[in-house]
C-alpha cells in the first residue's frame, strides 16, 4: 500500500448509527426538562399565548392535569408564572404577598394532583403583580429599589413556600435576596425548600412573548438594565454566581439560553455546582417562527437546540419545548 492516507479518521466513527450511538457523548432525557406554565383566573380556561404559539395559559382548575402529563412523561418539575388579573396589580405589588393568589392556588393544585411526583418551582419577582412591570418597588423617577425590594421577595417566597412550592427561583436581580429569602425559610422551617437563583440573568431582548404572557408588556415602561446583566458581560456572571452560592443558592440559572452557553460553560468549570439555562420564550418563538415559514423542521431543531444545552454543562433546561421533546424522547 503506497500514497498518502490520514493518520486518524474521525469518520471511522461515524460510519454507522450503532456507531454514532456508542459514541454519543451527551444525552437529553425527559427528567432534564422543567415545563414552564402560565396560569390565568377563571375555570376552564386554556387561553392561547399569540406570541408564544403553541402554548396556552391555564385556569387553576386544569393546571393539575398538566401536571400529571408531566409525571406521565417523566417531566421531574414545572415552573409556574401568573398571569394575574389587571385590577390585582399595584405599584407596590402587594398581590405577591396574598395567600391565594394565582400562584399559591396553582401550586396546591398541582400538589392535590399529583403530590409529590412532580416538583413545583415558582418564580419570586414582583413584575407579574405590579401595575408598573418592573421586577421590584419603584421611587419617583422608576428607579427600582433594591433592599425595599428584598425585603418583599422575602414575604413573596415565603408566601409560596407555605403553599407547598418545592424550589422557589428568584428571577428579580436584586442583591442580596438570596441570603435574605435562605434566612426567612429556614426561621419557617422550610429547611428543604430549594433555592433555584437566576443568578446569570441578562437584560435580553428575547424576554418579549413572555411578558407577554404574564399580560406586563404594556405596562413595563423603559427596560430592567439597572438589575439585569448587560449581555456584553461575562466574568461578572461569575461573580453573581460566586455571590448567590456563598448566601444559599442550591442551584444556578443562566438567562436566556442559547446565546448564553458561554455562561454555562464557565459557571459549570469554575464552581462545579448544578447549572440551569433558561430556553426564554423568545428563542422558542424563533424556531416556531422558523418552522412556521419552511425554515426548517421542529423536531430536529428542538432536539439539537435542548441537547446544545447538555453539551454545555446544563443540569436541566427551562424550555416551552418540555412537552414536545419528552414526548419525541418517550417513543
Ligand atoms: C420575571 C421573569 C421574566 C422571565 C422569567 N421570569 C421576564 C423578565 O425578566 O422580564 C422571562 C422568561 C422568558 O422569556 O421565557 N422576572
Amino acid at each position: 500500500m503506497t500514497g498518502t492516507f490520514p493518520s486518524t479518521r474521525l469518520r471511522r466513527t461515524r460510519a454507522s448509527a450503532w456507531s454514532r450511538a456508542l459514541h454519543r457523548e451527551n444525552h437529553l432525557r425527559p427528567d432534564d426538562l422543567i415545563w414552564p406554565l402560565f396560569v390565568t383566573q377563571g375555570t376552564q380556561i386554556e387561553e392561547p399565548i399569540a406570541t408564544l404559539p403553541g402554548v396556552s395559559r391555564w385556569s387553576v382548575d386544569l393546571i393539575g392535569s398538566r401536571a400529571k402529563e408531566a409525571a406521565s412523561l417523566g417531566i421531574p418539575c414545572v415552573a409556574l408564572f401568573p398571569n394575574t388579573q389587571p385590577e390585582r396589580r399595584s405599584e407596590d405589588g402587594a398581590e405577591a404577598l396574598n395567600p391565594d393568589n394565582l400562584m399559591c392556588r396553582a401550586v396546591r393544585a398541582i400538589r392535590d394532583a399529583v403530590g409529590d411526583d412532580v416538583g413545583v418551582l415558582t418564580d419570586v419577582a414582583l413584575d407579574p403583580y405590579t401595575s408598573h412591570g418592573q421586577d421590584g418597588l419603584v421611587d419617583a423617577a422608576g428607579y427600582v429599589l433594591n433592599d425595599a425590594t428584598v425585603e418583599v421577595l422575602v414575604g413573596q417566597a415565603l408566601n409560596q413556600a407555605s403553599a407547598g412550592a418545592d424550589i422557589i427561583a428568584p428571577s428579580d436581580m436584586m442583591d442580596g435576596r438570596i441570603s435574605a429569602i435562605r434566612a426567612g425559610l429556614e426561621a419557617e422551617g422550610y429547611v428543604n425548600v430549594q433555592i433555584m437563583s437566576y443568578a446569570a440573568k441578562y437584560a435580553s431582548a428575547f424576554y418579549g412573548p413572555f411578558r407577554d404572557a404574564v399580560g406586563s408588556s404594556g405596562l413595563l415602561k423603559g427596560d430592567k438594565k439597572t438589575y439585569q446583566m448587560d449581555p456584553a458581560n461575562a466574568e461578572e456572571a461569575l461573580r453573581e454566581v460566586a455571590i448567590d452560592l456563598a448566601e444559599g443558592a442550591d442551584s444556578v440559572m443562566v438567562k436566556p439560553g442559547l446565546p448564553y452557553l458561554d455562561i454555562v460553560r464557565a459557571v459549570k468549570e469554575r464552581f462545579e455546582v448544578p447549572v440551569f439555562a433558561y430556553h426564554v420564550s423568545g428563542e422558542y418563538a424563533m424556531i416556531e417562527a422558523a418552522v412556521a415559514v419552511g425554515i426548517g423542521e421542529r423536531e430536529p431543531l428542538v432536539m439539537e437546540t435542548l441537547l446544545a444545552f447538555k453539551r454545555a454543562g446544563c443540569s436541566g433546561i427551562l424550555t416551552y419545548h418540555a412537552q414536545f421533546a419528552a414526548r419525541l424522547l418517550n417513543g
